[in-house]
Parts: C-alpha cells; structure tokens; sequence
C-alpha cells in the first residue's frame, strides 16, 4: 500500500507564493508543543519509542535536526510568543511558579495578536506559563479568541490540582471561567478532543491558528495503565510511564491530524511540532546520546526534537535538515507564512526559506541564555559553543536504561564544580565531550567578547518572592488571576 499518496500527486507541481503575492489566503498554522520531550524520546529517532503517528508525520515532513529550544519551559514559550530571547524579557531565570508575581511584560506583542489582524482565528489549548497573576497576562488578554487549559507549569493530569509554596488549588480554565467538565480526564485525551472540535466545526476558509501546548509529558509521571503496558519490557518503572506517556501524547496527535486530513484544513496548512525544552532524564526522560538534560544549557537541555508538515506548502520533504534554527525564530517565520512582517529589534529571524526548501540557515549565532540570577550564560558562535559558569546540575551522559537497570541510579546529579568557561565546536564534538578551553585560547577569546557584547542589552531577570496574595484559598480554592 502506498502510504504517502499526497507526496505523489504534489511533487513537482508545488511552489511556494506568499499568500500576498496572488491573493490567496494564508496558511493555517498549527503550533504544537511537547513539555519535556528528550531527544531520544521520539520513534522517528529511537526505534524503542512508539510515537507511530508523529513518526508519519515527521517523515513525510522534514525533521528538524538543529532545532534550539530553552532549557526550561517558560523561556521557550516566551520565545514562540515574542520571537525576544528571554534574557530580553526579564524570562530568563527558571519558571514561573504559581506563588510567584511573574510575567512576560505586557508591552510585548504575542504571536497571535499579530495574526488576529489578517484575519486568523486563534485558539490556546493546554499549558500557558507565561504568566497569570493578572489577567492581562493570561491566554484571552494576549490575542487568542479562546482558551482551553491551565495557567501554571504542571498539575495532576486528573484532578488538575497543583501545589505551590504550601497551597494547593485547582488549574483549569474554558476562556476566563474555572472549567469542571474536565476533570478526571486524562489531559492528552482531553485536549485532543478539544482539538477536533475545534477543527471540526471551523470555517476553512478562515486562517486559523491553533497553538496546542500538550501538558505531556512533564512530570509527574501518570498514564492509563494500557500505554504503560505497551512498555512493559522496561523495568524501570520512572522510564516505563514516561515512554507511555509519549505514546499518549501520540494517540492524542494521531486524532488531531486525522480531523485536518477529514477537513481539509491541511490543504493549506503548516504544522510545527516541537518540545519546549530537553529531557529531565532524572524524570524518565532521556536524550542520549547529548550530553545534560532540561535545565541545563547542555545540547541535551536545549537541542529539542522537531520536525514541521504540510501538504502543499513545502518543495523539499522527507529528508532531515541540520540547518540552525532557534525558538526565537518562529514568531518571524509565521508571520512571513501570514503574510506579515515583524516590527525590527526582535531576535529572530524567518528561516521560511529553511523550511521550504531547505535553505541555509538564516543565522549563524544565537543565545543559548544569559541568565544573570546564577551567573552562568551560554552562547552560539558558528560552530563553537562558549559556556560561562556551568551549565546546570546535570553535567553527565545518560543512556537509556538496560533492561532490569534502575535508571534513577545512573542519573546522579553532578555537583562538580564547573569551570568558569568551557568552549565546545558542537558540530565536530555534538555530545561536547572534548572542552578545548586551553588548546583554543584565541577562538575563546573571541567568544567571550561576543557574550560581552550580547551582556550590553541584557534586561535584569525577573526573580520575585512568592507573594501570599496567590493563595487559592482567597478564590475559591482555584488558582486565579488578580494579585500582581
Ligand atoms: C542529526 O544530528 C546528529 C547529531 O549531530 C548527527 O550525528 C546526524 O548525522 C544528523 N542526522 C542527519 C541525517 O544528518
Ligand atoms: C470564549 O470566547 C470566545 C470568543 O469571545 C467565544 O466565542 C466563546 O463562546 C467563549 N466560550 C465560552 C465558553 O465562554
Ligand atoms: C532572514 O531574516 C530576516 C529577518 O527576519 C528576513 O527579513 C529575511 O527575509 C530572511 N531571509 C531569508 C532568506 O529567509
Ligand atoms: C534506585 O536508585 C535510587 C537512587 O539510588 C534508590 O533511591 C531507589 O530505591 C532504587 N530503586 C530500586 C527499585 O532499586
Ligand atoms: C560571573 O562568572 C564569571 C566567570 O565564571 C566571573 O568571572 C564573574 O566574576 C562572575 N560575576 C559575578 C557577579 O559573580
């Protein structure tokens, strides 16, 4: 059976116009985002891992192969948001917690919000962390129509419960309004569901922009039993629920592009699929053969598992591209797709040329994250990785666990003390084992300069206290908006 029939019939007869260029409508954009997906995590790079649905698509695509992320989640969304590095929003320390009066400032323009203007309708689904102790910050304030989801970094994937600084409340929201309907189902099949509906019931010849911001599969480790069994090999029951939980995220997928297929909303379509950070390998994630893991500016922290899909859009697929792209740079390049330009001063750039046909990269540096609360920073320059004050806690290579091998062993974290630089050239040495500080005196040089310079504009990291103002226990026992 052939199973890329599309491919057939459009190779060779396809060519990439901006839609200003002919009057036809702009693409419909779907945004979808895994929550600490590893790098090894993903079928269409590790055969163990069954991802069936996002392996076709990635595969009939193209599979993006030097795709940079931050290494933790509210930086990266800020990034999809703003196209600003977070060290340009004040974003670039940690996350935001639930207790914590913490925001991408107002005055930063969303994605969507540009999109509404040509005409997109635009939906939120899943996790926002982008801030919410104001309603200003939240989902319906910053340029989507609706919003299907929690506010805060992570919660019960049943109860949508979450606990900060010793209060515990409920996260789950339909628009503005707390949302029960939910409860006790499981969050990859409650938002694929809401997905297809709203799919199935919109207009296709209305753009739509659909950003899908999975809850999966961030701790903690939860998943009907059946997708654990279909890993039942694994002994290791941290790594176990963690692959059931890619497998969940799958399915849930799996519905989504079988609603734009029976639609026809993917005649005219781009779908970016992307983690928002690496693999936390001491929560079962795993992204060997990089080195370190979320949280850490290490390739495994920040090298993040991607691909992007369309059915007409693209002239070159099914291929891997190695060219360098950074989280920054879809904010551009959607807006290109829409037929959009940014205002100038923003960090990244369109790399829509990359994507369409294969293009070199349009950049050839990029900040990995200045963070200046812990004094360590790591940038991109060519092929050299300049780190300044460590990269993180988790400093080792961790390979996926043998079987009957207790993986929370191996994962130790590493409390070296790390050296105030090390410089990598990350595509010689791409799980950086050989620092060529000493043997490379004037290319370090060089690098420290260029983070010296990208210093000069840093915005001071946001780094409140917990305020408790935010105790849900004032609104109802829901974590709630109206404190900051
Ligand atoms: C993808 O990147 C890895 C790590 O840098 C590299 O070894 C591999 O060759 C790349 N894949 C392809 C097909 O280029
Ligand atoms: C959410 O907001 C959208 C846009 O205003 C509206 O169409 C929709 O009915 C709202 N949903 C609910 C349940 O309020
Ligand atoms: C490179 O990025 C800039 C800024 O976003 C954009 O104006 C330009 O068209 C891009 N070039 C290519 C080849 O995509
Ligand atoms: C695995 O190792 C961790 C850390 O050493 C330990 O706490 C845990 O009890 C071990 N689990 C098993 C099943 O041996
Ligand atoms: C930050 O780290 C660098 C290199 O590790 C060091 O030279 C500098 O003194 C540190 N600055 C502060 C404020 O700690």
């Amino acid at each position: 059976m052939n199973v890329f029939p599309q491919l057939v019939v459009f190779v060779g007869v396809v060519c990439f116009c901006p839609p200003s260029c002919h009057g036809g409508k702009p693409p419909h954009i779907i945004f979808v985002v895994a929550d600490d997906l590893g790098w090894n995590d993903v079928g269409w790079r590790n055969p163990d891992i069954l991802t069936p649905n996002l392996d076709r698509y990635a595969r009939k695509g193209v599979i993006l192969n030097d795709s940079y992320v931050q290494p933790v989640c509210t930086p990266s969304r800020n990034c999809f948001m703003t196209g600003f590095y977070p060290f340009h929003t004040g974003m670039q320390h940690f996350v935001i917690l639930a207790s914590l009066p913490k925001f991408v400032p107002a005055k930063f323009t969303f994605l969507p919000q540009l999109l509404k203007k040509v005409g997109y309708k635009t939906h939120a689904i899943g996790k926002w962390h982008l801030g919410s102790c104001n309603w200003k910050y939240t989902p319906t304030y910053r340029g989507f129509d609706t919003f299907f989801g929690f506010h805060n970094g992570n919660q019960d994937y049943y109860s949508r419960m979450r606990a900060d600084d010793g209060f515990n409340g409920f996260d789950f929201r339909l628009n503005t309004s707390v949302f029960h309907a939910g409860d006790y189902v499981y969050s990859p099949t409650l938002y694929g569901a809401r997905a297809e509906q709203i799919i199935r019931s919109h207009d296709k010849d209305t753009p739509l922009y659909l950003y899908l911001p999975f809850q999966s599969v961030h701790e903690p480790l939860e998943v009907p039993k059946r997708f654990e069994d279909m890993y039942a090999h694994i002994q290791t029951k941290d790594r176990r629920v963690y692959c059931g939980m890619v497998s969940a995220l799958d399915e849930a997928f799996g519905r989504i592009a079988q609603a734009l297929e029976d639609t026809g909303i993917d005649d005219n379509m781009l779908l970016v699929f992307t983690t928002d950070n690496g693999g936390p390998t001491y929560r079962g994630a795993n992204n060997w053969p990089l080195r370190g893991a979320k949280a850490t500016t290490w390739q495994g922290g920040t090298r993040g598992s991607a691909f992007v899909y369309s059915k007409t859009l693209l002239s070159k697929t099914a291929y891997i591209n190695n060219e360098m792209i950074h989280a920054v740079d879809w904010f551009p390049t959607l807006l290109e797709l829409a037929g959009l330009q940014p205002e100038p001063g923003i960090d990244g750039v369109s790399q829509l040329q990359t994507i369409i046909n294969g293009a070199p990269s349009n950049r050839t540096e990029f900040v990995y994250n200045i963070d200046d609360v812990t004094n360590s920073s790591a940038i991109r320059y060519g092929d050299y990785k300049l780190i300044q004050g460590g990269a993180g806690s988790y400093n080792g290579w961790y390979p996926p666990p043998k079987s009957g091998e207790n993986y929370s062993k191996i994962v130790n974290e590493d409390e070296t003390k790390a050296p105030a630089y090390m410089l990598f050239n990350v595509k010689e040495d791409p799980t950086e084992h050989h620092d060529l500080s000493q043997t490379q005196p004037e290319v370090l040089q060089r690098l420290k300069q260029r983070l010296q310079e990208w210093m000069t504009s840093l915005v001071p990291a946001q780094n409140p206290k917990p305020d408790p103002k935010s105790n849900p226990k004032y609104y109802g026992g829901n974590w709630s908006p109206g404190w900051c």
